[in-house]
């Protein structure tokens, strides 16, 4: 498969709807176009037809088992879309859209079977980015977009990752600058009584908490055995993923431990002949740095008291992990509480089964 694929550059703030008209004829047509979100990019198909959004799972390499999210400009979108607005989504949908949070309702027929991966119930969002916003409104049709990147790979943040992995696979690409949220939006799954969190983002539990009273988490999401064990209720949850080359060791210990121990670690594997990589705070980076510890390539994400920074720069960080050849990164733990829950839940997973790399392993391995 290879396609001539069109690359629409446009400023996100002021979207001219002259350069985005063409990428809504082409979905209107039923081709695909990646386009920026405020939490990844998106490969967005017509979500009404079924023919258009099969594209969606050979273009990534997608498993079909796995559903999409239908993206929305307007609330009566949402008529045509679902037989049911539960008073949970509804109160959900006044105080966060548009924004990063996915709500599950009951499908209707008119929703193709492929969308939903045969479930019973469909993803909607709203999202909250000027160019989404306009080119949702000029096609007037549901968008659904699963993130704009390979299947396995890190979601795409920037322009460059959609146009590295999905050039000549999909028709055009709309190249509108930095998602500014930078891990996927929340899912919430409001079929059920209390709604549950299926997917953990930028609308975080704490939020939701606020507004909805009860609130459940899909216990996959809680339990750190590992994924293999698992039978989450997101379908897509259950991939590894946002997964680079590299092996992804997670530090879960102090700073202490970290500073004495992570020296000879290091050292060990290099001389092994591994390419060594860091993804870390900037605090961590520094003191790291200080003690010489030598890494081949240090991703500072941004400074630990400030999560939105770190939850942006993440996928970035783990797609230089491959630009930079590196073999082996270790990565900085973050509370799970507030944004830290998504942050944490896209690092475990990038490390997989590999995981988590305690204080105890730290001094032994
Ligand atoms: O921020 C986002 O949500 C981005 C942007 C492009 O909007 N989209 C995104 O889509 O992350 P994707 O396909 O990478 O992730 C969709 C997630 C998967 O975990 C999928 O299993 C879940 O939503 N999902 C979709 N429909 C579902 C359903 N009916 N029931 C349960 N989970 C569902
Ligand atoms: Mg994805």
């Amino acid at each position: 498969m290879f396609l001539h694929t069109k690359i629409i550059t446009i400023l996100a703030e002021q979207p001219d709807s002259a350069l985005l008209a063409p990428a809504a004829e082409l979905l209107k047509a039923g081709e695909l176009v990646a386009f920026p979100t405020e939490t990844v990019y998106g490969l967005g198909a017509n979500a009404l037809s079924a023919e258009a959004v099969k594209k969606i799972f050979v273009a990534k390499g997608r498993p079909t088992d796995n559903p999409l999210i239908v993206h929305i400009a307007k609330l009566e979108q949402l008529t045509e879309l679902v037989t049911k607005v539960p008073v949970a989504a509804k109160m959900a949908m006044e105080a966060f859209w548009p924004g990063p949070l996915t709500l599950i309702m009951p499908k209707s027929s008119k929703v193709p079977e492929v969308v939903t991966a045969g479930l019973a119930t469909v993803a909607i969002r709203m999202p909250d980015h000027p160019v989404a916003l306009a080119l949702l409104a000029l096609t007037n049709i549901p968008i659904a977009a699963p993130s704009a990147n390979l299947s396995g790979k890190p979601s795409p943040t920037k322009a460059e990752h959609v146009i590295k992995d999905l050039s000549g696979r999909v028709a055009a690409i709309i190249a509108g600058g930095d998602a500014t949220v930078g891990v996927e939006s929340t899912v919430l799954d409001c079929t059920v009584t209390p709604p549950m969190i299926l997917r953990p983002g930028a609308i975080t539990y704490e939020e939701l908490v606020s507004v909805l009273g009860e609130v459940a988490i899909d216990k996959s999401l809680l339990d750190k055995s590992g994924l293999d064990v698992l039978y989450p209720r997101s379908p897509g949850m259950k991939y590894t993923h946002y997964a680079p080359l590299a092996k992804i060791y997670l530090l879960n210990s102090s700073d202490e431990e970290i500073l004495a121990h992570l020296k000879v670690r290091v050292q060990e594997a290099r001389a092994e002949g591994l390419r060594v990589g860091l993804l870390a705070s900037d605090e961590l980076a520094f003191q790291l740095e200080r003690r010489g510890v030598e890494f081949q390539h240090i991703e500072r994400l941004g400074s630990r008291t400030e999560l939105t920074k770190i939850a942006g720069h993440l996928f970035h960080g783990l797609r230089q992990c491959d630009r930079f050849q590196i073999d082996l990164a270790y990565a900085e733990c973050f509370p799970e509480d507030g944004l830290g829950f998504a942050i944490m839940n896209r690092l475990s997973r990038a490390a997989g089964k590999k995981k988590l790399f305690t204080a105890e392993e730290l001094t032994l391995a």
